[in-house]
């Protein structure tokens, strides 16, 4: 089934993370519609295995194919790490993930080459991120610590004060001693803890969200395609979800910094 979303860019993650891309998205290529599929009846993503990752991925991106999406952006780091390579052989349309742009904005940023990763425990152990940032500067030392805990404050919309900030603390000390000059938040769920974690490491650590440089492939990809929309048609949003849509446009609303109104129920 092809709707009125055709021709849209579609993103997923597992809950409201992904949002943070969506958000970017809307900034740097305004005139592009969206759809955007948050997997709230299976987060988090990032305790299960790959095959399980694999399994949730590929279901959602035929939610998005079957919605007619020109673009796919796989708007969550434990699934890039484990099934960005899946989905791009089985697709016919150019998928994206947020690693690859994440780690090329590290390598960019850092002066001393030690750089940390925080992301899922799925993500850290799968070596993702030290991967794509030795292709890029072999000597760069790379640092990963998985922060399981962020994923539910966030959901929760529980992302300032002294909870998350005792959180922070506790994970990042030993980012900290081992001398980092720059942080990549390797989940999508972590930007809306930004403060949390800035205040924690301190302002001599660079923050690091793939988000703005994912939109920047996007908006590459498509112009390479030749399928960008430059003219001032009004883009359309969508959001579809496979829980609640509740609570998902309440918290939603923080990641975006917008409403998220009219959220689907879908079930797959
Ligand atoms: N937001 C996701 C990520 O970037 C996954 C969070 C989760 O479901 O555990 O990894």
């Amino acid at each position: 089934m092809v709707d009125a979303f055709g021709g849209a860019i579609g993103l997923f993650d597992s809950g409201v993370g992904g949002l943070t891309v969506v958000r970017e998205i809307r900034a740097q290529l305004p005139n592009e519609s969206t759809v955007y599929l948050g997997d709230t009846a299976r987060v988090p993503y990032g305790t299960k295995s790959p095959s399980t990752v694999i399994r949730y991925a590929s279901a959602c991106a035929k939610v998005l194919l079957a919605r007619g999406v020109k673009l796919m952006i796989v708007a969550c780091n434990t699934a890039s790490a484990h099934a960005l390579e899946p989905l791009r052989e089985s697709l016919d349309i150019p998928v994206l993930g947020v690693v690859e742009p994440g780690a090329q904005e590290a390598v960019a940023q850092t002066r001393n080459g030690r750089v940390g990763v925080i992301g899922t425990l799925g993500t850290i152990r799968s070596g993702e991120y030290e991967r794509a940032i030795h292709t890029l500067d072999p000597a760069i030392e790379v640092f990963g610590k998985a922060c399981p805990l962020f994923v539910p404050l966030a959901e929760e919309g529980w992302t300032c004060g002294s909870v998350p900030r005792a959180v922070a603390d506790q994970y990042l000390s030993e980012l900290k001693r081992a001398g980092i000059d720059t942080l990549v938040l390797g989940c999508t769920h972590y930007p809306l803890l930004k403060d949390a974690i800035a205040e924690s490491v301190g302002d001599a650590i660079t923050l690091v969200d793939s988000a703005a440089a994912t939109a920047c492939v996007a908006r590459e990809t498509l112009d390479a395609l030749g399928e960008r929309v430059d003219d001032d048609r009004k883009a359309s949003h969508a959001f579809l979800v496979s829980d609640s849509p509740d609570s998902f446009s309440e918290v939603g609303q923080a990641f975006l910094a917008q409403p998220v109104d009219h959220v689907e129920w879908v079930d797959f």
